[in-house]
C-alpha cells in the first residue's frame, strides 16, 4: 500500500509483489470520483478489517477505503492529527474509530462504527489536536477516550473524570489488563504513579514527544518501549520487570495488532491497538491459528523435480538455459524454490511455475538441482540434472555496470560528469589509500578468468590498486596509467585464477590519488555471472 495526501487530494494504490515484478492491483484517487474524499487523511491510518469480510481496510481518518479500492465511508469531519481503531465499545457489535479532528466547523472530536463511518456520538465543534482511547479504568465498561472533550469520556459519552495529564502515546506496561499512558521517555498508571523515566533517552516529532516504537516484540504480551538514546549513537529497548497473571498469546498474534506495528512508518506514530476488545472484564483473547514451524513427524517434505532441461541435454555455448520446477507440499505451501548448479546457488522463486533463467553459459557440464523450502521450514533437494554446454571457444564476458546488480559499494561516489563513459555513470573513488570499488560475482568452476576496468586517469600520475578476491589479495599491484584527460577512457585487466562459488571482488587504492575512474568491470572466463549486492558494506576494514 501506499498512500499520499490528506489535505487535500488523497491516493491510495495497492501493489502486488510478484517474481520480482511490481503490479498495481488498484488505485483510489479522490480526483477521480471520490471527491468529497479529498482532505479527510491524517498524519496517520489503521489497518483493519472493519467490515468482517476477512479482508482489511484502510482507515485513512476521517474516511475509510475498501480491500478492492473502493471508498467505503467517509464522515466528512476532515482531516487530524491522531485516530484510534479497536473494539472500543464491547457493548455494540464491531469495531469503533475515535478520532479527533482540526478546524472549527467540524466536531472536535467523534466516535463512529467502523463499518459504516456512522456517528455514534460526538463532542462540539472544536480544533483538536490531540486524542486518545485506552482502558484506563475498570468503572466503566470499554476504552475510555479523551482528548478536545471534556474530560476523560466513557465509550458511551459518559463523564469519567477528569482527563489525564498525556494524551500521547501508550503502553500494556503493569500487570493487570488496564493500560498506561506512555508520554515522552516515561510511562505513568492513569492516577497513579511514574512506572519507568528512561533517563538518557529522547522522544522524536518535536511536541508529539513520541517513542521510537512500543510493540510486543519479546517475551510475554506487555510492549516493549524503544526510544533513541540522546546522543543518537543508539536504540534502547525497555521491557516491564512486573510480573502478570494475564496469560494468553502475544499481542503480535492478533493481525490487527501484528498490522498495526507495520504501520508504525506512516508520519507520526500513533500506539498500535488490537483487533479485540483488550482490558478490564474482557473475556479470553481470541485464540491464533497458528501452525508451528519445525520438521517434526507430522511435517511432510515438500516434493520437487526439475521438468526442464532434459537430464542430458545439450546446448552450444553461451547458453541460454531455462530451468522449470515442479513443487508441491502435501501438509502446507511451497515457500520457494531455489536453483543450484552444483553448490552454487544460482537464484530462487517464490511463485509458482518456479523457474530460473540462466544465462551466458560457457562450455562445460553442470548439474542442476532444484531446493524446494516449505511453510515449515522442511526442504527437499530434487534429482540432478546434467547438461552438457559445448563449442563457442568456452569462454564468456559480463560487463558489471554502476546499477542496481552492479557495483556493490564504491568509497566514494558515482559520477557522471566525465563523458565517454558507458552505462548511467563511473565510480569515483575517494583520493585516499584503502578507498576501493567492490563487486559480487559467481563463477560455476574454477579456472583462469580476466578482469578488466575501463578506466580514465586524467593526471599524468600512475594510480596503483590491489585486487582483493574474497579478502586475499590475488595482485598487489595494478597500473592505471593516465589517459590523457578524465573524458579518456583505458582498459586494463589482470587474468587471475578463481575459485568456484560467489566471490566478492575488490579493487582497492594502495596510493592517496585514490583509484582512477572506474567505468566498468568485464569478467571473461567460464560463464561468469553478475550477482546481486544490493545493500553490501563496503569490504574495507580500514573504514573509520
Ligand atoms: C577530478 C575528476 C574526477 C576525479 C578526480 C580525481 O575531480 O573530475 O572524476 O575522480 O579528479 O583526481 O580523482
Ligand atoms: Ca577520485
Ligand atoms: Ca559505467
Amino acid at each position: 500500500m501506499m498512500c499520499r495526501g490528506y489535505y487535500t487530494r488523497t491516493v491510495l494504490a495497492a501493489w502486488n509483489w510478484r517474481n520480482s515484478q511490481l503490479t498495481n492491483i488498484w488505485t483510489f484517487d479522490s480526483n477521480a470520483g471520490y471527491a468529497a474524499y479529498a482532505g479527510q487523511g491524517n498524519h496517520n491510518l489503521s489497518v483493519a478489517d472493519v467490515d468482517q469480510d476477512g479482508k482489511d481496510e484502510i482507515v485513512y481518518g476521517a474516511c475509510c477505503i475498501n480491500d478492492n479500492g473502493a471508498g467505503l465511508w467517509n464522515s466528512g469531519y476532515g482531516h487530524g492529527d491522531a485516530m484510534h481503531v479497536s473494539d472500543i465499545n464491547p457493548g455494540r457489535s464491531g469495531l469503533e474509530v475515535w478520532g479527533i479532528h482540526e478546524g472549527t466547523s467540524t466536531p472536535g472530536s467523534a466516535l463512529l462504527d467502523a463499518a459504516t463511518g456512522a456517528l455514534i456520538w460526538k463532542t462540539a465543534n472544536a480544533d483538536v489536536g490531540r486524542g486518545v482511547s485506552a482502558d484506563l479504568t475498570g468503572s466503566y465498561a470499554g476504552m475510555e477516550c479523551w482528548g478536545g472533550t471534556s474530560g476523560l469520556r466513557s465509550c458511551t459519552n459518559a463523564s469519567a473524570g477528569s482527563a489525564p495529564a498525556s494524551s500521547n502515546h501508550l503502553a500494556w506496561w503493569d500487570g493487570d489488563d488496564l493500560r498506561e499512558l506512555l508520554d515522552g521517555t516515561s510511562i505513568t498508571k492513569y492516577g497513579g504513579s511514574t512506572l519507568l523515566s528512561a533517563s538518557g533517552c529522547a522522544s522524536n516529532n518535536g511536541t508529539k514527544s513520541n517513542p521510537a516504537l512500543t510493540a510486543d516484540i519479546l517475551g510475554d504480551w506487555r510492549e516493549e518501549a524503544i526510544w533513541r538514546a540522546s546522543d543518537n549513537l543508539s536504540l534502547r529497548i525497555y521491557e516491564t520487570t512486573t510480573t502478570t497473571s494475564r496469560r494468553m498469546y502475544t499481542l503480535m498474534h492478533d493481525p490487527q495488532y501484528r498490522l498495526s506495528i507495520a504501520w508504525q512508518n506512516v508520519a507520526y506514530n500513533q500506539p498500535p491497538h488490537t483487533g479485540f476488545f483488550f482490558g478490564s472484564g474482557m473475556p479470553a483473547p481470541p485464540t491464533p491459528n497458528i501452525t508451528l514451524v519445525g520438521s517434526g513427524s507430522s511435517n511432510s517434505p515438500p516434493s520437487v523435480s526439475i521438468t526442464s532441461p532434459a537430464n542430458g541435454a545439450s546446448y552450444t555455448a553461451p547458453a541460454a538455459v531455462t530451468i522449470n520446477a515442479n513443487a508441491s507440499d502435501s501438509d502446507g505451501s511451497v515457500a520457494r524454490v531455489e536453483f543450484y548448479q552444483g553448490a552454487t546457488k544460482l537464484g530462487e522463486d517464490a511463485i509458482p511455475p518456479y523457474s530460473y533463467s540462466w544465462s551466458g553459459v560457457a562450455a562445460g557440464s553442470y548439474s542442476l538441482t532444484a531446493v524446494a523450502m516449505d511453510d515449515d521450514g522442511a526442504a527437499t533437494t530434487s534429482p540432478a540434472v546434467g547438461i552438457t554446454v559445448t563449442g563457442g571457444g568456452g569462454s564468456t564476458s559480463i560487463t558489471i555496470q554502476e546499477n542496481t546488480t552492479g557495483f556493490c559499494s564504491v568509497d566514494g561516489t558515482i559520477d557522471s560528469n566525465n563523458a565517454g563513459y558507458t552505462g548511467t555513470g563511473f565510480a569515483n573513488s575517494n583520493n585516499a589509500i584503502g578507498a576501493g570499488v567492490d563487486w559480487r560475482i559467481s563463477t560455476p568452476s574454477s579456472g583462469t578468468y580476466t578482469l578488466a576496468w575501463r578506466h580514465a586517469n586524467g593526471t599524468t600520475t600512475n594510480r596503483t590498486a590491489k585486487l582483493i578476491v574474497g579478502g586475499t589479495t590475488l595482485v598487489s599491484s595494478i597500473n592505471f596509467t593516465g589517459t590523457g584527460s578524465w573524458t579518456t577512457w583505458a582498459t586494463v585487466s589482470a587474468n587471475v585464477t578463481l575459485a568456484a562459488g560467489t566471490l566478492d571482488i575488490r579493487l582497492e587504492s594502495t596510493t592517496s590519488s585514490g583509484l582512477s575512474n572506474i567505468d566498468y568491470l568485464m569478467v571473461t572466463g567460464n560463464g561468469p555471472q553478475a550477482v546481486n549486492c544490493t545493500g553490501k558494506a563496503s569490504q574495507r576494514l580500514d573504514q573509520t
